[in-house]
């Protein structure tokens, strides 16, 4: 079981909220080493997910091993090769980053002398050492994410489990983000991050589980998600309706794919290979033939456009009956 090569499975969890059904069937594998990407909608369950796996709360039914360790029988030993970055942060404002990590190592009962030397060495690690000694109250959102970060790596976990590491981050903080992410994973850790974005899991991970209301729907390679979904597409938005069958003739001569058309939002897309490449011809060609267009642009799928695809419903319609 330890050596069958996975982080994590995870089969058949039920999780029951009163009425409220936030796991229901869920399936996941995680191979070790790599980052693996549960990817939904609010109130599809990944933090439930989570929870469960970092041995947090008790799953109703079903069974989950992480690190080959039970995590109902065997919670104690699980949570010695965890570590979790929760969808809030858990650091305190008024110490300073240093503080912080310090403290985390004298939880884990490390010694003043060796939390103090693994809170200066994960400082270095996550590029925290010049703020190291300001109350975090003062740091950004991408720095107090990575001081996040570090805190849950304190013991270097086998897992590592972050849930939602950048919702609401400015894109330059969650590139940092990212950065730090695949730095712990160079060195050996499995991450399982949630995440409501696409382009984040793409990104990140080398798979991707997709849920939804509490099952897994989905569990592909990045790129085969996205070749399910229609990939990245080119737009148009004309500005008048009579224009879209020139629209829809140019685009089509030039990509390679099968231009779609919506009447009501005056738009023309069709899916592409070589992005910018497309995006000059179509814009080129568009203005040789003197069609006035309104706006062009590349747009990659979205979460939503996975759902709509997968489940035939939009994210919106998730939540909606998710709250119910
Ligand atoms: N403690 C709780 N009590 C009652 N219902 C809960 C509780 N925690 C979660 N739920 C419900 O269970 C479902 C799954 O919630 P969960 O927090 O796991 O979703 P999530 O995918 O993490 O969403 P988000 O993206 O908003 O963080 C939701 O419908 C939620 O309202
Ligand atoms: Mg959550």
């Amino acid at each position: 079981m330890k050596d069958d090569g996975y982080a994590v499975r995870a089969e058949g969890l039920e999780k029951r909220y009163g009425e409220k059904r936030a796991l229901h069937g869920f399936d996941l594998t995680v191979r070790a080493g790599t980052v693996h990407g549960l990817l939904g909608p609010n109130g599809a369950g990944k933090t439930t997910a989570v929870r469960i796996l970092s041995t947090l709360i008790r799953l109703d039914g079903g069974r989950a091993t992480v690190a080959g360790l039970d995590v109902a029988r065997q919670a104690r030993e699980v949570r010695a090769r965890i570590g979790l970055t929760g969808q809030y942060a858990a650091v305190d404002e008024v110490l300073t980053g240093r503080q912080n990590l310090e403290m985390f190592g004298r939880l884990f009962h490390l010694g003043g002398r060796r939390a103090r030397a693994r809170a200066a060495e994960l400082l270095e690690r996550f590029d925290l050492t010049d703020a190291a000694d300001k109350g975090v109250g003062d740091y950004s959102g991408g720095m107090r994410r990575r001081l996040d970060l570090a805190a849950s790596m304190i013991l270097t976990p086998a897992v590592l489990f972050l849930d939602e590491p950048t919702t609401g981050l400015d894109p330059r903080s969650r590139g940092e983000v990212w950065d730090s992410v695949r730095a712990l994973v160079a060195g050996g850790t499995t991450v399982l991050l949630t995440t409501q974005y696409l382009e984040e899991a793409d990104r990140l991970a080398s798979r991707i589980t997709v849920i939804d209301r509490g099952r897994s729907i989905a569990d592909d390679t990045p790129d085969g998600l996205k070749n399910r979904v229609g990939g990245d597409r080119v737009e148009v938005v004309v500005a008048e309706r009579s224009d879209i069958p020139r629209v829809v003739k140019v685009v089509a001569r030039v990509t390679d794919g099968e231009p779609e058309s919506d009447e009501t939002e005056l738009r023309v897309h069709a899916p592409v290979t070589d992005r910018v490449g497309a995006l000059t011809d179509v814009a080129r060609t568009l203005q040789d033939e003197g069609v006035r267009v309104e706006d062009i642009g590349l747009r990659r799928p979205s979460l939503d456009d996975v759902f709509l695809r997968l489940t035939g419903h939009r994210t919106e319609t998730t939540q909606k009956e998710a709250a119910v």
